[in-house]
């Protein structure tokens, strides 16, 4: 056996010096021990490459390998195998025969390499992503700051330069067990193995890093696998945040259940106003596309305008003649009128009815519709439980509901609740004032304000009940007053 020596583990310059000597003297890869370190008196192995190089029959003149090769060696020369000065070595023996070797990737010492290689770069990238710095005591602003690492590999040189580059203006050192890396601000050194007790073991920043990284842990994206393969267990042990993520994950089906709960925010109002000014644009356009009602309902089967659409089960369009003397406008679809696609058709519905009739007024001769075209609900086990529609989703509706008056052309239009006031108005104050009011929209359309009918189902006691309902029925007998085509009885 021929020794060949290099000084540290992954020492390229050593190894490319040896394979060169060794290759040019013509010794078979399997005549070769290769060693790391410092030379033991009375070694195992037999004498160095200069001392038996005479023994050589046959030697070569020169080497020649492509630079792929000389780039993956520099990797994998990293990677812990010990066999990976011999399979290295061998490689450079085949390319003087082969010099198209590298691209067979299914040949096994080429697939072998490739995979040391891999596995290398992703170690330093890890090291990247997981060094932890943390201060000395009595550290200034820019250190010195200590940290802690196990590479799985001989990537700490390798590596450096990443750290030299981000961390330019620190004073820092990363110890390992391989050996350690010292930067003073300008200068970097390379210096000998420590120990985890070498370096600090928490400071005051890593509170403040355990508080941010729960606060970016988002439950409702959590895939346990990925995230072990991107963050591998065996690194945990060494990252001040890894104690929080068995917590995490066991809240994470809990929390991501009351984020689906929780009312969405509100974007900020002048994002409202923008989008809306940008949808109206947009939206005349596409209004003045659609000449019919007929066309107009079909097309709001498909309207994509807010994210109501995903999980409602329908579009509920206004539904009546279009001659309609009154239109009413409610707030949305409940659960009965999402499934049946017609509005006020559920208890609300019923109540409705019921009010109309005793105002004496014929609901088929009314137009009846929404602000809002899809129900908006939380879900809370099977139950679908109705949410107020935000302003957001109140402005991109109204789109189809001024269609819709475009093609009625009411004599008189009543809003019930205050969804439909401030969809059709705008005005975001209290429905008691403007129940009293003489409204009118835009163009000039009179305009009658009053409660919604799911009001009066809400209500807790009997009194109050019986007060509001007769007020209700109140209103829509003075709608009869304002449009008496809308009487039961009258001549259509
Ligand atoms: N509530 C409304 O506002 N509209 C409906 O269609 C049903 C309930």
């Amino acid at each position: 056996m021929i020794a060949a020596r290099l000084a540290g583990p992954a020492d390229f310059a050593g190894w490319r010096r040896e394979a060169r000597r060794l290759a040019l003297a013509g010794i078979p890869p399997e005549a070769v021990a290769w060693l790391v370190g410092e030379a033991e008196q009375g070694g195992l192995f037999g004498p160095a490459l200069e001392e038996t190089a005479a023994l050589v029959a046959e030697g070569r003149a020169e080497l020649t390998v492509p630079r792929r090769f000389l780039e993956l060696a520099q990797t994998v020369i990293c990677h812990r195998d010990p066999e990976r000065l011999g399979l290295l070595y061998r490689l450079l023996l085949r390319l003087q025969a082969e010099p198209g070797l590298l691209e067979v990737a299914v040949d096994g010492d080429v697939a072998r390499a490739e995979a040391m290689a891999k596995s290398v770069r992703r170690d330093i990238h890890k090291m990247t992503a997981f060094v932890r710095f943390r201060a000395v005591e009595g550290a200034g602003e820019n250190g010195p700051f200590i940290a802690w690492f196990e590479p799985e590999h001989f990537i700490l040189e390798r590596a450096a330069s990443f750290f030299t580059g981000r961390f330019r203006v620190m004073q820092w050192s990363i110890l390992t067990p391989q050996g350690s890396l010292h930067w003073d601000g300008a200068a970097l050194q390379v210096g000998p193995a420590a120990t985890k007790a070498d370096a600090p073991d928490d400071d005051a920043m890593e509170a403040y890093w355990r508080t941010y990284y729960a606060g970016i842990f988002n439950p409702a994206r959590l895939k346990i696998k990925a995230m072990k393969a991107e963050m591998p267990v065996k690194y945990w042990r060494n990252l001040p945040e890894a104690e929080l993520i068995a917590p995490l994950i066991a809240g994470a089906a809990r929390r991501a259940e009351e984020m689906v709960m929780k009312a969405p925010t509100l974007p900020p109002e002048r994002h409202l106003r923008q989008a809306s000014r940008q949808a109206q644009a947009g939206g005349q356009e596409e209004a003045a596309a659609l000449g019919s009602w007929e066309a107009a309902a079909k097309a709001a089967r498909g309207c994509t305008r807010c994210e109501l659409h995903c999980n409602a089960t329908q579009t509920v369009f206004g539904e009546g003649p279009l001659d309609a003397p009154v239109v009413f406008v409610g707030e949305q679809p409940g659960d009965q009128e999402d499934l049946a696609g017609k509005p006020f058709v559920g208890p609300a519905g019923q109540m409705f009815d019921r009010a109309l009739s005793e105002a004496g007024l014929d609901r088929n001769r009314a137009y009846v519709t929404n602000a809002v075209k899809h129900f908006k609900f939380q879900l809370r086990g099977k139950r679908r439980i109705h949410e107020k529609p935000n302003v957001g989703e109140i402005k991109a509706c109204k789109f189809w509901l001024d269609l819709e008056l475009g093609f009625v052309k009411p004599a008189l239009v009543v809003s019930l609740g205050a969804s439909a006031l401030r969809s059709l108005t705008g005005h975001a104050g209290a429905l008691a004032q403007a129940r009293e009011a003489d409204l009118k929209l835009e163009d000039g359309t009179p305009l009658l304000a009053t409660v919604h009918p799911s009001f009066l189902l809400r209500l807790p006691d009997e009194e109050a009940k019986r007060r509001e309902y007769a007020r209700f029925v109140a209103d829509l007998k003075r709608v009869g007053g304002r449009a008496p085509a809308l009487k039961l009885g009258q001549a259509a």
